[in-house]
């Protein structure tokens, strides 16, 4: 390889946003961050603690099905009105944490997830990826 090639090539490598991320930084790391996931969720809290209110996100590819998360990221709202095994699990979890009894309540991701950050199919796959490592 020519020295100019090898120049440039470096170049490549190191240019972007920071110093190495466009390469070696994990996408769905990134997407985390930036979709506003890592504002409510600990990842190295298990599932059953919600600290301070969202669930941590160790070990959650036990907890469902890569589909049941994909229709998750896309619409919790939705999600969480079908009332499924994957609501009624967090739902039991939440009012173990809190040591009270269940009641009816709103999902708190549905807040924000679905509404003002919508995810792309594409967006959402990346994510799962990310998760499944957790
Ligand atoms: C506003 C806070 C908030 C944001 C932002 C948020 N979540 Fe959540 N998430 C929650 C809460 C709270 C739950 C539990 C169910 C509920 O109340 O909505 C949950 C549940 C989950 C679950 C199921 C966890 C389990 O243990 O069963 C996954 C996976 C998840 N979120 C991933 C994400 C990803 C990925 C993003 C970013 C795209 C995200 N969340 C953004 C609050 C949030």
């Amino acid at each position: 390889m020519k020295f100019s090639h090898r120049v440039i090539c470096f170049l490549l490598l190191f240019s972007g946003s920071g110093a190495f991320s466009p390469v070696f930084a994990d996408p769905g790391k990134a997407l985390f961050k930036e979709k506003a996931c890592a504002l409510c969720h600990n990842i190295n809290n298990p599932g059953t603690v919600f600290s301070p209110v969202c669930p941590g996100l160790q070990g959650v590819r036990h907890r469902h099905s890569q589909d049941w998360l994909r229709q998750w990221l896309k619409d919790p709202a939705a999600v969480w009105a079908t009332d499924d095994t994957g609501v009624r699990d967090m739902n039991a979890r939440y009012f173990r944490y809190r040591g009270s009894q269940p009641k009816p309540r709103e999902s708190f991701m549905a807040t924000i997830i679905g509404k003002s950050v919508v995810l792309t199919d594409e967006e959402i796959e990346v994510l799962i990826e990310y998760l499944w490592k957790l």
